[in-house]
């Protein structure tokens, strides 16, 4: 079993703090808006569904850290920057803006209507815990759905971690593969390393070697020659942020694995909550890609691999053109071959909207 990702009681959020995995279980304590946003900034915690489930509960300490302070003036104010303290941790996940505006936008309503400052933590705790459950429920909904695109003893390729150490559920891309294992639709899984924080190397075979479920390393660079002479039935990642005509942020390098599965006619899948479309935004382009350190490239833990003074590129993420992905597996259905047209139509049928 993976140990707990998130435990909250009152005032205070217990979070597994990734960057000593797999080799540590300790957890980062965070008390307040501020400790959370801390966390994810710094990796302690990482994934999209995961990093908007921890910032909700984040918002949710801000509040206890006003009851337990018995602050009792601009209250409105401290809850705003608190929102803005955890919506600029990162830039590029849209569950972490969309979990926490979702929240700020009921405690809001619910000062102005007149609650006092206990009546609203006892509606946000509610509403986050709400969240939690709603991401639990869309990973095996993803998984049910994207085991249907497999065949029988299916070899694929998977990148950095997108399983229960990602979200608080079974996973999206590692989700389907769990589920693919157990139905026979999976038969050995190549989870590349994902350089620089070694999300891949790290967690995900931490995950499926939990799993029972085989699998062999493989560096980034690995994946073109191994699509060449193994046969890969599928490659399958998770999302961040995608845009209205399918183009997908994902883990840096996940554009060059779609070209390369792209040339050796492998079927490139993204998988993804509903959540992670946002729909302010019509192409790639426009999402902010996140530019992390360049100390994060050339050093590994404490350990310099360049010389300290080189210049590098980081990079957190890219955009995968939708034209690159085979189908888009979410927790309502699957988008194949997606495009504007095809993401509208399938999200106003789901969402019961009139218009995009
Ligand atoms: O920088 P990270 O580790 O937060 O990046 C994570 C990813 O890119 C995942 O693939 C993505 O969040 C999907 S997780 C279900």
């Amino acid at each position: 079993m993976i140990p707990k990702r998130i435990i909250y009681s009152k005032g205070k959020l217990r979070i597994l703090d990734q960057r000593y995995l797999p080799f540590k279980i300790n957890y980062f304590l965070a008390r307040n808006s501020k400790d959370t946003a801390k966390a994810i900034k710094e990796m302690v915690v990482r994934g999209a569904p995961l990093i908007g489930d921890t910032a909700a509960l984040g918002y949710l300490l801000g509040i206890d850290e006003i009851i337990l302070k018995g602050i009792k003036t601009n209250i409105k104010e401290i809850l705003k920057k608190n929102l803005q303290i955890l919506t600029n941790s990162r830039p590029t996940a849209v569950s972490l803006f969309k979990t926490t505006q979702r929240l700020h936008q009921k405690a809001i309503k619910l000062l102005e209507d007149g609650a006092d400052i206990n009546e609203i933590r006892k509606e946000i705790e509610k509403e986050a815990f709400k969240i939690i459950d709603e991401d639990i429920q869309s990973t095996l909904k993803i998984a049910e759905n994207g085991v249907k695109l497999l065949s029988k003893d299916s070899k694929v390729i998977t990148y950095c971690n997108t399983g229960s150490l990602a979200t608080s559920g079974i996973g999206t891309a590692l989700g389907i593969i769990l589920e693919g294992y157990k139905k026979g639709k999976i038969s050995h899984v190549y989870p590349c390393e994902t350089r620089p924080y070694l999300q891949g190397a790290r967690l995900t075979t931490w995950e499926l070697m939990k799993n029972k479920i085989p699998y062999t390393l493989i560096c980034d660079n690995t994946a073109g020659w191994l699509m060449k002479n193994t046969k890969i039935d599928a490659v399958i990642i998770g999302a961040d942020r995608i845009a209205l005509n399918g183009d997908t942020a994902n883990k840096i390098g996940s554009y060059t694995l779609a070209i390369v599965a792209k040339k050796h006619n492998i079927p490139f899948y993204v998988a993804a909550p509903l959540e992670t479309f946002d729909l302010s935004i019509s192409k790639g382009e426009d999402i902010k890609i996140e530019e992390r350190s360049s100390l994060e490239i050339i050093k590994i833990k404490e350990t310099y691999i360049a010389h300290p003074k080189t210049n590098a590129y980081h990079p957190a993420f890219d955009i995968t053109p939708h034209n690159l992905i085979s189908a888009i597996i979410t927790e309502k259905g699957i988008i194949k071959n997606p495009n504007q047209e095809k993401i509208k139509n399938f999200l106003k049928k789901i969402l019961n909207l009139k218009n995009i």
